[in-house]
């Protein structure tokens, strides 16, 4: 993944890195290794919006890899949906947590964003039956500027995804001003750039509880699942 927390003077502040998040190019040598470091930095660059042959293999590997989903599935925890929930994904990728979250919300329904038009094929194909029962709006967009009518959610939520937002603050904003009364915003976030560490975690946790709190969100709790590096997630309600 190609994020990075900076941590300066008061407040954290994101900013985005490019590297390659995998020991292949370091390890090889020679031509070899120039070509495997390129092909990862390419590859590294597909999980902020993920396109044509080599963004199918983002969203594959972002599927399948098990750190992956069981971040996906530990958020979908904290969640506490109830069946008829309305929710909001922003970047679902593959749609793994969406698929998860659709067998708790069995009479509510799901509401996806993402920029990526090869990750909303992705996650259609893999909840294929929500779409066909109507329960499922898939939405190719930005989440810095959501469309006005999506009414309001009892569950928002979005795993890696707020690292890549250009105004993290204002996005925060807008998706509070989405919820309902009582309802609940979660963000997770695991560091994924080489020799990313916890402290980059606890970072990004200052940063999102900020954030959390200047948009008027209450009982703020933080989560920290012992991945390597660990799992971060930043819980808030709307009074
Ligand atoms: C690293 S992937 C994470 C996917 C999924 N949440 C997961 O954890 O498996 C980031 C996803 O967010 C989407 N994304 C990134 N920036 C976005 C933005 N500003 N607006 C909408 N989607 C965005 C990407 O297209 C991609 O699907």
């Amino acid at each position: 993944m190609s994020d990075h927390i900076d941590v300066t003077a008061g407040r954290a502040h994101p900013v985005r890195q490019n590297h390659a998040p995998s020991t292949l190019g370091a390890r090889a040598t020679g031509a070899t290794g120039a070509l495997n470091r390129r092909l990862l930095r390419r590859l590294a660059s597909q999980f902020h919006r993920p396109r044509g042959p080599l963004g199918v293999v983002a969203g594959r590997i972002m599927a399948r890899r098990g750190s992956n989903v069981e971040r996906n599935l530990w958020l979908v925890d904290l969640l506490e949906l109830e069946p008829d929930h309305r929710v909001l994904e922003l970047g679902p990728g593959p749609g793994v947590a969406l698929a998860a979250t659709a067998e708790r919300v069995t009479t509510g329904g799901l509401v996806a964003v993402d920029h990526s038009a090869t990750m909303l094929r992705q996650t259609a194909s893999r909840n294929r039956g929500l779409l066909r029962d109507g329960r499922l709006t898939l939405i190719e967009g930005r989440a810095e500027s959501l469309p006005d009518d999506l009414g309001r959610f009892d569950r928002i939520y979005a795993m890696n995804v707020w690292q890549f937002w250009s105004d993290q603050e204002a996005v925060i904003a807008s998706l509070a001003g989405l919820l309902a009364p009582g309802g609940r915003l979660v963000i997770g976030y695991q560091p994924r750039h080489r020799a990313a560490t916890a402290a980059d975690g606890d970072a990004a946790r200052r940063c999102l509880r900020d954030h959390f709190t200047d948009a008027g969100l209450v009982d703020l709790v933080d989560r920290v699942f012992e991945l390597a590096p660990p799992v971060n997630y930043v819980i808030g309600s709307r009074p």
